[in-house]
């Protein structure tokens, strides 16, 4: 229907309708992912998107509190960053970096367990020129790392912190498992997909932002025909300009499952992996 409908959401008179879905859907995001709620929620293609709006959220944020203007003198003599991820991280991040221009020798990359957590003791230390990325669920095992301990580390040196949380993000909106992403609250930014578990139609991630205005301040247009008011209209904050409503679909699907039915979903998954992980013959 969203795509037969064709709205533009690209500001609130582009689509009032879309506009009020997008805030509604990107609230209801916020309290079942029990996530900050100052944070700014934004619909992207996907988690690599998501990867990539945050990630430059990160860079305006650091530079910013250095006093170095990106805007106005771009990347070729600004201070340099370093990244902080794990030998497991997802490729989309390596994407997502290399598309904002970080090379590979500005990559600290750091060695995991045979679940794919990170090793802390062999995180180099933090400091207020580092972007840390961490993961809720490897793809191959799962797990995610220790949010609880490492977060507060980062954080306390004044380093940004990202979370890949494609699928295992939405842990947390099950009581059950949401002790798995334990701490993962304390992070600046976050990367999550409705495509996922949440099985909305393709294409559609969630850019979850707590410092909006530095997503604000790389992502922002302006033009006379496109003037408002509003200053997190979507357009302003996202990397698309003209895009499709598809918040509509999270919108929807949050409002027919509601949140006994996402946590009975998230549930019924976790077991069937659990099964699955026991052998094929426990699989009644
Ligand atoms: C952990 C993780 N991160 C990132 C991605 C990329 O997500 P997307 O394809 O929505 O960009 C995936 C997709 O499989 C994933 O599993």
């Amino acid at each position: 229907m969203t795509s037969a409908w064709d709205q533009i959401a690209l500001m609130e008179s582009s689509s009032p309708v879309a506009d009020q879905l997008e805030k509604t859907a990107g609230l209801w995001v916020l309290e079942l992912l029990n996530l900050p709620p100052e944070a700014f929620v934004g619909f992207v293609t996907g988690t690599t998107m998501a990867h990539v709006s945050a990630l430059a959220a990160a860079r305006q944020y650091l530079y910013q509190k250095k006093g170095y203007d990106l805007a106005e003198h771009g990347l070729q003599n600004a201070p340099q960053l370093k990244v902080v991820l794990s030998e497991e991280v997802h490729i989309s991040v390596l994407k997502a970096l290399r598309l904002l221009g970080f090379g590979r020798s500005q990559l600290n990359i750091v060695p995991c367990d045979s679940q794919g957590q990170i090793i802390e003791s062999a995180v180099p230390e933090f400091s207020d020129n580092t972007i840390l990325v961490l993961q809720a669920g490897n793809v191959n095992s799962g797990s995610s790392d220790n949010f609880h301990t490492l977060i507060p580390q980062a954080k306390r040196a004044g380093s940004w912190v990202h979370v890949d949380g494609a699928f295992g993000l939405w842990a947390r909106a099950s009581s059950a498992q949401s002790a798995l992403v334990k701490g993962v609250e304390e992070a600046d930014s976050w990367a999550v997909d409705a495509h996922k578990w949440l099985n909305t139609p393709y294409d559609c991630g969630i850019c979850i932002v707590r410092h909006k205005h530095a997503l604000r301040e790389v992502m922002t247009t302006s033009a006379a025909y496109v003037e408002t008011q509003d200053m997190w209209q979507a357009k302003d904050m996202l990397p698309e300009f003209a895009r499709r409503a598809r918040a509509v679909e999270v919108w929807a699907a949050i409002s027919e499952l509601g949140v006994q039915g996402i946590q009975v979903l998230i549930e019924r998954c976790c077991l069937y992996a659990k099964m699955l992980a026991e052998g094929l013959n426990n699989f009644s």
